[in-house]
């Protein structure tokens, strides 16, 4: 029994966490190779001879006419020339390949070094990418035939990707290239949020990996560490010890005024499951999940209309690792999604955030402005009602999501029951075998280890009785002094099932019952994510200030 509701736990926490990227399986050739990627998608700065060595013959083995892109210049230390892969929508790109000419055994030319930079929508501006090292050239060839592969750690989030060949000295070079990774399905462009905060002088809680702008306090048009799907340690101390694990990003309440909001946008217009969002709970250290949050949805990113769903989180003092908090989002539809994160604590720390959603076809009208004046939290009965019917008048098509909500709900709800049964055997067990009952002999040993009573008045272990399956039942009657007898639950359930310690039970069934709450999966079921460290070189200084409004 005990096993069927770890497999049921188990099964929630897979379709709870479906929708992230898993870093070990976006590995796929992005279609250089292929030809997916069409010739028109495939652009350069300039080419030796376009129908022979243009861009279109960049592709990574393929042996077309002159056999690889040659530019019209010869690579130098200033990488100016490149050759553009246009992805048109954002991928995530884990490795980039490269090759030089071998024009059937004529070519000679090939890139001993590159570079990539990357362009998202939103983001509006070329980025050069750097390693977790800080490294931004790249290991090309060392001859004309042989593909150099090289990962890229962190992955990049691009639509359109360029590779610069690079040389100390000036060198003529050819490429044929190849990206490898996956579509970025969480459709996430951008997020927007306050920059993190200063503790003490040694731990800076910042996202270090934010490519977009920062105007000194807000960052905004970007991707960071909260969407780069690996999470951080229990303890926020460690990033600090080993530059190869992900930090936290945090807050102080001191320095803020009201609750911390972070702005979501997606690629497209989306109807919300749920978000998982990962927090740090070090209470000893002044360190709180937060106290609530309330989530807002918007079509046009402007107003953000309908009542806001609230989630409490009830605060916890006993444990103090690190939890992923899911919260139900009943198919609400936006391509703007603010969370409002109000402090449980001094300090509130977070490292990852999850949508679960999925893209809906329809016409959808940004919000009007004409009560730009009203806040958020102060929406009038006319706004409750315009959310709503925007959100079933988009439910409909979508049968799935509705599909895997009932599935997921009627799951939960036979778990909840199971955890329910287990703990009322326990219950009963534990009473059973409080009430005084001189008379009888203790039940198998076997049984008396795994309950882990305290043995007060226990009688040793007797090998005569090892064989017999609970005497007690045998037994005839007490008398009636013993009124709260446990009910003949054992009719039913002969054996009784083996019963898990009861603090860690106690505190799944509660956090079961506390609304969404997903416990942490067992680590077998996560494959090692992709590292990311931190790269103090590359957030945007302060002196990008000027940017193009939305
Ligand atoms: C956060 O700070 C405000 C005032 O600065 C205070 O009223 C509030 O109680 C604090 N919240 C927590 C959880 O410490
Ligand atoms: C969406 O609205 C435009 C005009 O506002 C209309 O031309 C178009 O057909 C509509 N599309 C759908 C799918 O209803
Ligand atoms: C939280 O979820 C992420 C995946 O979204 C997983 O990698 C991580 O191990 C989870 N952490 C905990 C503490 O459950």
């Amino acid at each position: 029994m005990m096993k069927a509701l770890g497999g049921v736990a188990i099964f929630i926490l897979w379709l709870a966490v479906t929708d992230g990227i898993d870093p070990s399986q976006c590995i796929a050739p992005l279609g250089m190779e292929s030809g997916t990627i069409k010739d028109e998608d495939i652009t350069a700065s300039s080419a030796f001879d376009s129908e022979n060595v243009g861009p279109q013959h960049g592709r990574l083995r393929a042996e077309l006419n002159g056999g690889a892109w040659c530019p019209g210049n010869p690579a130098t230390p200033e990488a100016t020339e490149y050759l553009e892969i246009d992805l048109r929508t954002v991928h995530v790109i884990t490795a980039a390949g490269t090759q030089g000419r071998f024009g059937n055994g004529q070519g000679v030319e090939y890139a001993e070094f590159y570079m990539l930079d990357y362009w998202r929508p939103r983001l509006s501006k070329w980025m050069r990418y750097r390693n977790r090292n800080g490294k931004d050239v790249l290991q090309g060839n060392i001859n004309t035939y042989l593909e150099a592969k090289e990962n890229l750690d962190p992955p990049i989030m691009a639509s359109k990707i360029r590779f610069l060949p690079f040389s100390y000295h000036r060198r003529t070079v050819c490429m044929r290239v190849e990206l490898y990774g996956c579509r970025w399905t969480d459709g996430i462009v951008s997020y927007s949020m306050p920059q993190g905060d200063k503790r003490a002088n040694s731990w800076e809680f910042y996202d270090v990996a934010y490519d977009g702008h920062w105007d000194g306090e807000r960052l905004f048009y970007g991707l960071g560490q909260l969407t780069d799907s690996i999470t951080a340690p229990d303890d926020f101390k460690v990033p600090y010890y080993d530059q190869a694990v992900e930090s936290w990003i945090g807050w102080k309440n001191e320095t803020r005024e009201g609750p911390i909001e972070i702005v979501f946008e997606f690629d497209k217009v989306r109807e919300f499951t749920s978000v998982v969002i990962h927090c740090n709970n070090q209470f000893m250290k002044d360190v709180s999940v937060f106290s609530k949050v309330k989530v807002l949805f918007s079509v046009g990113g402007k107003r953000y209309k309908g009542e806001p769903i609230t989630y409490d989180y009830m605060e916890d003092r006993v444990f103090d690792n690190a939890r992923n908090v899911s919260i139900k989002l009943h198919h609400r539809v936006g391509r703007f999604v603010k969370l409002q994160l109000y402090f449980g604590g001094k300090w509130m720390l977070i490292s990852e955030v999850t949508f679960n959603s999925a893209v809906v076809s329809g016409n959808f009208t940004e919000e009007e402005d004409e009560t730009e004046s009203l806040q958020k939290d102060q929406i009038t009965t006319a706004d409750n009602n315009d959310g709503k019917n925007i959100v079933s008048a988009v439910n409909t098509p979508s049968g799935f999501g509705q599909y895997l909500g009932v599935v997921v709900g009627l799951l939960a709800v036979l778990a909840i029951l199971m955890i329910a049964v287990v703990a009322f055997i326990v219950i009963q067990q534990r009473r059973y075998k409080s009430s005084p009952r001189p008379s009888q002999v203790p039940s198998g040993c076997d049984k008396a280890a795994l309950y882990r009573e305290p043995s007060i008045g226990r009688l040793p272990c007797n090998s005569d009785y090892a064989d017999v399956r609970d005497p007690d039942y045998a037994v005839p009657l007490q008398p009636p002094q013993t009124p709260r007898t446990a009910p003949p639950l054992h009719n039913f359930l002969p054996k009784p099932p083996p019963v898990p310690l009861p603090p860690e039970r106690y505190y799944a069934a509660t956090e079961i019952c506390n609304a969404g709450f997903i416990p942490p999966p067992p680590p077998l079921s996560t494959p090692p994510p992709v590292r990311i460290g931190r790269q103090p070189g590359r957030y945007m200084s302060n002196t990008t200030k000027t940017y193009v409004g939305p």
